[in-house]
């Protein structure tokens, strides 16, 4: 198994940061750039996206288990926080490697398994990149997740992300997706100190439901993210780095 690709800055306990979809680490340039004089950030590249190979992206578990080594050679565990796709890995890791882990943040994602309207959703897509490369998918995430008055640079930024990803990667992050199971079930076992984030206007994790995962989850804390859709770290940073300081303060 190939080690995953991971970008490392400052200096401290560790913090590990998952993208979305289709997405890669500089999904975390802007916070990570705040946060370290407080920690040793890694924001990793999942299977296929940014520098790392495809090597174990068949599924989300298997994706969580090559997180998992990169958090286990080094020897601490990692306060991590994911983003949507990098919130179904790092519930795989609470299921799978709970020992890795010392805090998390689970920002603008769910943990239900998709609808099967959701998945046919998926495979329709998966045809349509086959037919014609990752530039569809491009224009609808970059039309689709941000805020409907985002600036334009935060829609070119995940334009630009998604170009870069290569479309064996995007179908098989879409495949993972599709087929991830059902981890509501979990949440009344996480027994680490947990946030939940959400930007105001998530269409696609709306606040509402993360809110319900929060009240599931023992003591967790919840913080909306005023103004922010569905990718927070880009729209607004400076609320995303209040929210993890805040955060880390009290849970350490
Ligand atoms: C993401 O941001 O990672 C995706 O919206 C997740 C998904 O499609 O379920």
């Amino acid at each position: 198994m190939q080690p995953l690709f991971s970008h490392s800055s400052g200096a401290g306990p560790l913090a590990v940061f998952v993208h979305g979809f289709p997405m890669d680490h500089r999904l975390w340039d802007q916070v990570v750039a705040h946060l370290g004089g407080l920690k040793r950030c890694l924001a990793v590249d999942l299977p296929g996206f940014g520098a790392s190979s495809m090597d174990g992206a068949d599924s989300i578990d298997e994706t969580a288990d090559r997180l998992a080594a990169v958090i286990a050679s080094l020897d601490e565990p990692a306060d991590i926080v994911g983003l949507s796709m990098g919130g179904y890995v790092q519930l795989a890791l609470v299921e799978r490697h709970p020992e890795l882990i010392r805090s998390l943040v689970l920002m603008d994602t769910r943990p239900e398994s998709d609808s099967d309207e959701g998945r046919a959703g998926r495979y329709a897509l998966i045809d349509r990149v086959g037919e014609s490369g990752v530039e569809p998918v491009a224009d609808s995430m970059a039309e689709a997740l941000p805020a409907a008055d985002a600036a334009p640079w935060v829609r070119r930024k995940i334009r630009q992300m998604a170009r870069d990803s290569s479309p064996a990667a995007v179908q098989a992050a879409l495949r993972a997706m599709a087929e991830r199971p059902d981890r509501t079930g979990i949440l009344g076992s996480i027994a680490v100190p947990t946030l939940v984030v959400v930007g105001s206007e998530d269409a696609l994790t709306p606040p509402e439901g993360a809110r319900r995962m929060a009240d599931a989850i023992p003591g967790s804390r919840f913080v909306e993210i005023d103004g922010a859709g569905h990718v927070p770290p880009l729209e607004r940073p400076s609320g995303v780095v209040g929210a993890l300081r805040d955060f880390w303060t009290v849970s350490a």
